[in-house]
């Protein structure tokens, strides 16, 4: 999904920073971005799991674009156990790599989206925070992206002022490096198609679409909002 927002952002003209702690599909997003015209550069080796990675990253915006307009938390990581048998260094290393990755970025971006005079700050919660699945070990993973979502709420209350706006995107069931093994598995893949209006599993572009328009100046009168972009999976 970060590399199709990527590409769909650049090809829009805009000037992209990324990360990807997996170096090689890192260095991968670049290369096809700038393939196609696009302007992006990337800081591979950073964990947003560490703030002191998150300041690297914020200093690398500033140094080579000299501001920040959009931040697109989309990166996170979650680990799975059914409740009985999730490891509680489990559950907290799920909470660090989808809530607290969210909050450090937008926190070390603020100062500079009020330096720039507003700004759109777009985070990435899941259906899993609204439809729980009994097939899916997801307790962590459920907890983490509901507060996503409260927390992005609470932070277009305090960016109003500020011209700073914060939406949530709550994705539904995308093919992905996360998603494939599960979507190889028929009863798995059978029972997410069940409770979607629009029988197919979503392509990360479904999602870039939307955080494209969250991020450009047509969604200006938009914050605090959450959008769910999954084939009817919530409603
Ligand atoms: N795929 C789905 O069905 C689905 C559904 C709902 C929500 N989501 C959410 O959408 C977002 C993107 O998911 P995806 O399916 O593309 O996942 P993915 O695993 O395919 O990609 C996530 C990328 O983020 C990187 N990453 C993870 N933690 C990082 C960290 N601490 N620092 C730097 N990079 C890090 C990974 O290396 C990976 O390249 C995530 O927030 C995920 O929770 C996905």
């Amino acid at each position: 999904m970060g590399r199709a927002a990527a590409t769909l952002f650049a090809r829009e003209g805009a000037r992209v920073v990324g990360c990807d702690l997996d170096k090689q599909s890192g260095e991968e997003t670049l290369r096809l971005v700038r393939q196609t015209g696009g302007q992006m550069i990337a800081d591979n080796e950073c964990d947003l799991a560490k703030p002191g990675h998150v300041a690297k990253l914020v200093d690398l915006a500033l140094t080579e674009y000299c501001r920040i307009d959009v931040l697109y938390n989309n990166a996170a990581m979650a680990w799975f156990g059914w409740v009985p048998e999730m490891a509680h260094e489990m559950f907290r290393r799920t909470i660090v790599s989808e809530l607290d990755i969210v909050f450090w970025l937008s926190q070390a971006v603020w100062p500079h989206l009020i330096a720039a005079g507003g700004g759109s700050i777009i985070n990435v919660a899941s259906k899993a925070a609204k439809r729980a699945n009994p097939l899916l070990p997801s307790v962590a993973h459920a907890a983490a992206k509901g507060a996503v979502i409260s927390m992005s709420r609470q932070m277009a209350a305090e960016g109003g002022k500020h011209g700073i706006r914060v939406n949530t995107i709550s994705p539904g069931v995308v093919r992905s490096k996360q998603t494939e093994p599960w979507l190889n598995d028929p009863k798995w893949h059978e029972y997410a198609l069940s409770q979607m209006f629009l029988k197919r599993v979503g392509e990360p572009t479904d999602i870039a679409w939307c955080a494209l328009f969250l991020a450009s100046d047509e969604s200006q009168w938009i914050t605090g909002a959450e959008f769910a972009v999954d084939g009817g999976s919530t409603a």
